[in-house]
């Protein structure tokens, strides 16, 4: 049985996606539409954050107003082109703590290998969304999840902005309770390991490398 996956598929997100696919898209903007699209995801990815009541005095009464705990809420961001969700995110999700993994695919193997891993404290007590725009082979998905997990994380989802249905399948056949959250399920992977038709090389395309 495969995993959940959830296609974010509010026209907002599917149209600013679209715009970032093009090739003749600036760096500047495509940064622009990755921070844009990172604030819509959180905003439908927190939809069922639990929430805690707090009483509170509006100009005409005391009231119990709900407030969710934004603390608990950890974002782990893969290296490199997961910084680039970020921004967005920290945007309207700003108490949340962040963690960074690090881990790059061997041109010749596809494999993740890791080389960099800070994650907040007391995980157990946390949610984490792992940020990687591409969730392409899978390998670096199922890297990054396993970092998390050692930790033993209260919760934990994952979270792209393009998937291709081989990484999801991959990443599912070792992390079936993981969730997957992604603004496409693109065609297929190409023999490079690269989504089609994709965006591109995520990393270069919000960092200007290329
Ligand atoms: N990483 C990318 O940046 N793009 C892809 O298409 C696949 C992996």
């Amino acid at each position: 049985m495969g995993g959940e996956v959830v296609v974010i598929d509010h026209p907002l997100v599917q149209h600013k996606l679209t715009r970032m696919r093009m090739k003749e898209r600036s760096t500047q903007g495509f940064r622009r539409l990755v921070k844009e699209v990172s604030m819509l995801l959180a905003y439908e990815i927190t939809r069922d954050m639990p929430v805690t009541f707090e009483t509170i005095e509006t100009p005409l009464q005391t009231m119990e107003a709900p407030v969710i705990d934004g603390k608990k809420l950890v974002l782990v961001a893969v290296l490199r082109a997961g910084v680039g969700l970020l921004d967005g995110m920290l945007e309207i999700l700003p108490s949340a703590r962040v963690g960074h993994v690090g881990l790059y695919r061997d041109p010749k193997t596809l494999e993740a290998v890791e080389y960099y891993k800070k994650l907040p404290e007391h995980l157990a007590e946390r949610d984490v969304l792992i940020l990687d725009p591409m969730l392409a082979t899978g390998n670096t998905a199922v890297a990054a999840t396993d970092l998390v997990l050692q930790e033993k994380s209260r919760s934990v989802r994952f979270v792209s902005l393009l998937a291709a249905p081989e990484g999801i399948e991959s990443f599912h056949k070792v992390h079936p309770e993981v969730p997957v959250y992604t603004a496409a399920v693109d065609e297929r992977l190409n023999e490079k390991g690269y989504i089609l038709p994709g965006l591109g090389d995520a990393g270069d395309r919000i960092f200007g490398t290329k």
